[in-house]
């Protein structure tokens, strides 16, 4: 049940795009895991600075300092976000994917043989191609942590395994972006920091769903992309300060030598940060109309700005609990095979994003026929490459994803399960795809 004070219905009054109809019917966006919509807050402020304050940085003229400005307050208010020490803590760049790369490069210079890094079988490409190219390129090891296929949990035996005095960097995910699954990242971080090494922490899948502390999590880095929260097409990496300060950026020679600006190569994307900015004044009203504590005596507006914006995550976490679970059982009530956690006794264990595959049907045409009917879900890996694999589905065609955030509704919900009644009453047969699916 959602709490009596989240109003789903201001929260979507928010979001234009909600009101799409596509052949009549209202779009369900259950397609979040791969971008967001975003509030009239993030898009009016992208064409307010494009009309009024367009310039670069460091000019002595008035749009270009109201673009400084700009600038700074998109560092304070990402740190704000993750619950960060300041702004200089936080480097934005296109991506989560690019921004990996870029940092991994840098932390790439300081590996060498003997040195290992450990990757799992749970997490997107994004988190593994780059760790792969970078231990190849310097001669480094690779160690591998697979998951235990039952409910597509990390095999933290194997994680602990994995680790040695060789140790240098860990990757994993704060949740999985294919079946939800959230890794104990906290006990991680105590168990890679025991080895001598770094906790890399793609935060991408959990950031729409959950508040976010980089100190508690114990995280060394931690990336995030914007157009996955309700943001513009941004990637945020936050990183330890001293960790910013001393490994070997990749720079132009009149960049700053302070972090952020010795890792955010050439000309950021300044509209981007106004609409993140826009963005985060929506969820901070968000966070002021939900029941979690926020402190309003706190001093200054950046001190109250961290409390709504953690108050915002943690409603959006506690009703899309309530959804996930009737989203679960909804699947079940069709016959449909769902991947990961699905006791609801451990959903905390989970985001509401959740792969599942039909019995005759191929995860393609599932994701048509509901896309016929305005259900915007995903099929496919979604880039959880080694997990599809993992699990025996990459020949059948992955699975189908169902996203949930928190402007989904039950109705939606309901919508989708019932479409799936009417494609299981249908039958692979019926369809024309008896042959194609093997799930
Ligand atoms: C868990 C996860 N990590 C990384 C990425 C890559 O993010 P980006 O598109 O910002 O490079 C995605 C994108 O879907 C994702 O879901």
């Amino acid at each position: 049940m959602a709490p009596a004070r989240f109003d789903v219905e201001s929260v979507r009054r928010h979001f234009p795009a909600l009101q799409r109809r596509i052949g009549g019917r209202p779009v369900a966006f259950l397609d979040g895991p791969a971008g967001t919509q975003v509030p009239t807050e993030c898009i009016e402020a992208i064409t307010a600075y494009l009309s009024q304050s367009n310039a670069n940085l460091h000019g002595a003229f008035l749009t270009s300092q109201e673009s400084d400005a700009l600038v700074t307050e998109a560092h304070q208010a990402a740190a704000d976000f993750l619950a960060a020490g300041s702004g200089e803590e936080i480097v934005f760049g296109p991506n989560m994917t690019t921004l990996t790369y870029a940092v991994g490069r840098a932390i790439g210079r300081t590996l060498g043989p003997g040195d290992e890094v450990v990757v799992t079988r749970l997490d997107h490409d994004a988190n593994v191609a780059p760790w792969l190219a970078l231990a190849e390129e310097r001669g480094a090891t690779v160690r591998w942590v697979g998951i235990d296929p039952t409910d597509c949990t990390l095999d933290m035996a194997e994680l602990e395994a994995s680790l040695s005095a060789g140790t240098r960097l860990v990757a994993v995910s704060l949740a999985s972006n294919a079946v939800g699954t959230i890794p104990p990242v906290r006990a991680i971080a105590r168990l890679v920091h025991a080895a001598g090494g770094l906790l890399w922490v793609d935060a991408v899948h959990a950031a729409p769903h959950m508040p976010i502390d980089v100190k508690a999590l114990g995280a060394d880095f931690l990336v995030c992309s914007a157009y996955k929260w309700f943001g513009p097409h941004l990637g945020v990496l936050w990183a330890r300060p001293d960790l910013l300060r001393s490994l070997p950026a990749l720079k132009v020679r009149p960049a700053p030598e302070e972090p952020p600006g010795r890792w955010e190569t050439g000309t950021q994307a300044h509209e981007l940060l106004a609409g993140l900015l826009g963005t985060f004044r929506y969820l901070e009203w968000l966070g002021s109309q939900s029941d979690a504590q926020v402190d309003e005596d706190a001093p200054g507006d950046a001190a109250g700005r961290p409390a709504r914006l953690r108050a915002a995550m943690s409603a959006s976490r506690t009703y899309e609990r309530g959804l996930l679970a009737r989203l679960l059982d909804g699947l079940a009530s069709v016959g449909a095979q769902v991947r990961g956690i699905t006791d609801a006794a451990r959903l905390e264990e989970r985001c509401p994003t959740v792969g599942f595959t039909l019995a005759g049907h191929h995860p393609r045409h599932i994701a048509a026929f509901l896309g016929e009917r305005a259900i915007n879900v995903w099929h496919g890996d979604y880039y959880a490459y080694e997990l599809i694999r993992a699990l025996g589905l990459a020949e059948s065609g992955g699975m189908v994803r169902v996203g949930l955030v928190h402007y989904s509704t039950a109705q939606e919900i309901d919508r989708l399960i019932d479409a799936l009644a009417e494609l299981s009453a249908q039958g692979g047969q019926r369809r024309g795809l008896a042959g194609q699916s093997t799930v």
